[in-house]
């Protein structure tokens, strides 16, 4: 792969339908999750899900790059390998997140800023000579009474304003991740009103800050109800209000949009992101960057035994090359019959 630039690089990750595997989780993250299945999340069964994750055939083809935590850039396959350079063979991109977390923000309850600035140039310049392309930062807003507020969005698009200008100063992709959570009852219009609003004041900041869009990838929620709300609204309403929302705010020359699934079932995502690319009317690749739904049914499949590790690579394959036909808008709910 030889890959000159920012730019070069971002479209590789969403070329052809390609998408990103956020396998990102912290530690703590990752641990709830094996929680879910009964495994103890030490240093060696991280890496024994995250290498047989990396080595699934449904990567090639599918994968353009791959989200890490800091562990698991630097870990080694069973056989010495280092994950990273499994990636690199499957034809994916390694990636790093790099925000240190969230951060509670005085005089407004219940909201939090995503904090991880200090020390970053040098972090960065680290993961680059570890052979990482490109960087996520999230941040995270909420909807809920009188949230979320102007000084919570402003604070954490304005951090990810200039994370992204630090990445790009040491020649990494910065995928901007505004999360809106999905937590709540709100209505589809107050997550469409939320996710507005973060996104103008994410991509005003990120043209102060003279940020290369063509060297960004950004990674939104999608629009849509709150998990706990009585009316859930439909595929159809869900495709076409993000798509409103994102035409209306998202610069035309950012090479990608990649989601995030947030809490969505696995194959609900990829039936949302399929209905939008059959839709279409955008310049960008609308693409994915799952966690949560392309990793489900695989950790479920493996349960932390040996022996299940063919039908979890399986599982984690036929996400993967769904969720390709979805942002290529050729994805059909029967493909899901195995
Ligand atoms: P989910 O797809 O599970 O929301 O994870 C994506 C991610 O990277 C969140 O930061």
């Amino acid at each position: 792969m030889s890959l000159n630039n920012i730019e070069e690089i971002a479209a590789f990750i969403v070329a052809d339908g390609k998408g990103i595997l956020a396998a990102d989780e912290s530690n703590p993250t990752c641990g709830k999750r094996f929680d879910s299945i009964g495994v103890e999340s030490t240093e060696e069964n991280r890496r024994d899900y995250r290498e047989m994750l990396f080595r699934s055939k449904g990567m090639k083809e599918n994968i353009g790059g791959v989200i890490l935590f800091d562990e698991t850039l630097r870990q080694s396959a069973a056989d010495g390998t280092l994950l990273r350079d499994l990636i690199l063979d499957q034809g994916a991109l390694p990636g790093i997140k790099v925000d240190k977390g969230l951060q509670p923000i005085d005089d407004c309850p219940g909201e939090t800023v995503t904090v991880g600035l200090d020390g970053l140039d040098e972090r960065l310049k680290e993961y680059v000579a570890m052979g990482a392309k490109f960087t996520k930062w999230r941040a995270v807003i909420n909807i809920g009474d009188g949230t979320p507020t102007d000084k919570c969005i402003d604070a954490n698009m304005q951090a990810l304003a200039d994370y992204a200008k630090h990445a790009q100063n040491n020649r990494m992709v910065p995928i901007v991740e505004p999360e809106v959570l999905m937590d709540g009852e709100h209505s589809i219009d107050e997550c469409y009103e939320a996710t507005k609003r973060s996104l103008k004041s994410l991509f005003s900041h990120l043209e102060d800050k003279g940020v290369n869009i063509k060297g960004t990838l950004l990674k939104p929620n999608m629009v849509t109800s709150g998990k706990s709300a009585d009316v859930q609204a439909s595929i159809e309403e869900v495709a076409k209000k993000t798509l409103e929302c994102l035409i209306a705010n998202v610069p035309s020359d950012l090479p990608g949009v990649t989601f995030l699934s947030g809490g969505q079932s696995d194959v609900l995502a990829t039936a949302h992101l399929d209905a939008m690319n059959k839709i279409g009317g955008f310049s960008w690749k609308l693409s994915f960057s799952y966690g949560r739904a392309l990793q489900a049914p695989a950790l479920k499949a493996w349960g932390g035994k040996k022996e299940n590790v063919f039908i979890s690579q399986d599982e984690l394959s036929h996400r993967a090359e769904m969720n390709k036909l979805a942002s290529l808008g050729q994805w059909e709910e029967e493909l899901e019959d195995r």
